[in-house]
């Protein structure tokens, strides 16, 4: 028998994909097979390479069901196949986690394993919703209680009096009522402010922010069935001071995302979008050996875009034409020359000349194209968003037809190509000039000018 590959337990947060360790982005790519607990978000899930076999193996809630823990049968037979395992869980994996039986279980089958943390869901609610959890002359303790059941440590906060620090319930917001009727019995004031996050970290967060009194009626209009988190105390009511997200313009939008273009992706994030990296694509640089014959038996180039050279930098490698022997007399558009000049190659600069071979950036342009693009579709279930950013008009039909985009949907794109292919749709576009229009004005009457649509 061959032997077992390891396992590497690892938190993958609350749900924003920025919060995950380098270790675990890092593992994302090494390991042969990543199993996911069913609470991990898209976000996250889209930052897999689309080689990588992914199996989810969580569950939610048992409703009543006995559930054998320990590790997932899959995680430990692939494990056991030789494959190494990035095992991703909620959160982090040693917060209510059931990871002591999922380790011992490990080593049961005598399987190596490594623990990598993960921002709990309590750290980035707090964080999130915009109040800490400690605050000097406020709380000066906080305490991780499971809400599942009537717990002992509830009791003690109660029973601690007014100056306890913060209590989080992680579960606890099923049985919200009964926790907030049994401290108030104790002794707790009704006028203690609670707060209740739900997505915490997501583009999907809601905050509901009451007293103790109000909130075990109020959670059951705010419970849509998302992850919820509950904290007590009052450092609860510092959220309207020190919220810093809720003034972010795309705070709550996610924006499915089929570019490269990491300069517009960064200013999305930072307006507060959450990315989510799908569909892939993979971009190959070829030309058919017909148009490649028509190349070489000619003498002028003119190349209308840096992927058009890309395309004839990456053929002439691929058929080993050395760029010291280039005969052809090229000239193109100001981006084909910045790209080229990397390789020390110089080409004028002009408009489409008549008697030249044009190799252009896409099959609906007039000349030879040598870019190729292919979708890889994702493997775990996507959401559909109000917003997109790709320059592929192969992604926008994929989004279209996936119906993965809203009504009031937005492209956001900087290939005119795909802003005519949408005028023929409900779908809008925006289009991404090249020094500005992306900025936070624009971005904020786009948006309203989206939901008034
Ligand atoms: C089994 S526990 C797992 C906790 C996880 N290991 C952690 O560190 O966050 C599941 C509970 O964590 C909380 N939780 C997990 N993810 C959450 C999220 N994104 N937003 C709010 N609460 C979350 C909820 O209370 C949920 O019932």
């Amino acid at each position: 028998m061959s032997k077992p590959g390891k396992v590497f337990l690892a938190g993958a947060g609350p749900g924003d994909p920025g919060l995950l360790t380098q270790k675990t982005v890092e593992l994302m790519s090494h390991c042969d097979v990543v199993c996911y607990d069913l609470l991990i978000d898209q976000a996250v899930l889209s930052m897999i390479p689309a080689d990588k076999t992914m199996l989810p193996v969580g569950y939610r809630g048992y409703c009543g069901a006995t559930i054998e823990y320990g590790m997932h049968p899959l995680v430990i037979e692939q494990a056991l196949a030789g494959k190494s395992v990035l095992r991703l869980k909620a959160g982090d994996p040693f917060i209510f986690g059931r990871a002591t039986e999922e380790c011992r279980s490990l080593q049961h089958h005598g399987i190596e394993y490594e623990v990598i943390p993960g921002i709990s869901s309590a750290l980035g609610a707090a964080a999130y919703a915009g109040f800490p959890l400690t605050s000097n002359g406020m709380a000066s303790d906080v305490t991780f209680a499971s809400g599942h059941k009537v717990s002992p440590t509830i009791k003690s906060w109660a029973l601690a009096g007014d100056a306890a620090g913060t209590l989080i319930l992680y579960m606890g917001a099923k049985k919200l009522k009964k926790h907030t009727e049994e401290l108030m019995l104790l002794g707790k004031l009704p006028s203690t402010p609670v707060a209740v996050i739900a997505a915490a970290t997501s583009f999907k967060q809601r905050t509901l922010i009451s007293t103790i009194d109000q909130i075990g009626d109020q959670i059951i209009e705010f419970d849509n069935g998302d992850p919820m988190l509950v904290a007590l105390g009052e450092v609860v009511s510092l959220a309207n001071e020190l919220n810093w997200r809720d003034v972010l313009p795309l705070s709550q939008q996610q924006v499915l995302t089929c570019s490269n273009d990491q300069e517009s992706r960064n200013k999305l994030k930072l307006l507060g979008a959450t990315i989510v990296d799908a569909p892939k694509i993979e971009v190959n640089y070829q030309f058919d050996s017909e148009d490649w014959l028509t190349i070489t038996t000619n003498k002028h180039l003119w190349l209308d875009s840096q992927e058009a050279a890309k395309s004839l930098i990456e053929c002439s490698r691929k058929h080993r034409l050395d760029i010291r022997d280039w005969h052809w007399n090229i000239s193109g558009s100001q981006d084909a020359a910045d790209y080229l000049q990397h390789f020390g190659i110089f080409i004028t600069i002009n408009d489409k000349p008549v008697d030249h071979v044009c190799i252009v950036a896409s099959t609906k342009s007039h000349g030879i194209c040598g870019r190729q693009v292919r979708l890889i579709q994702p493997n775990y279930q996507l959401s559909p968003s109000s917003f997109a950013l790709t320059n592929e008009i192969v992604a926008v039909e994929f989004l279209i037809n996936n119906n993965l985009l809203l009504d009031d949907a937005v492209v956001f794109t900087r290939n005119v190509e795909v802003v005519e292919f949408l005028s023929d749709t409900d779908v809008k576009s925006y289009l991404i000039t090249k020094n500005d229009s992306f900025d936070e004005l624009d971005i904020s009457s786009l948006i309203l000018c989206s939901r008034a649509a």
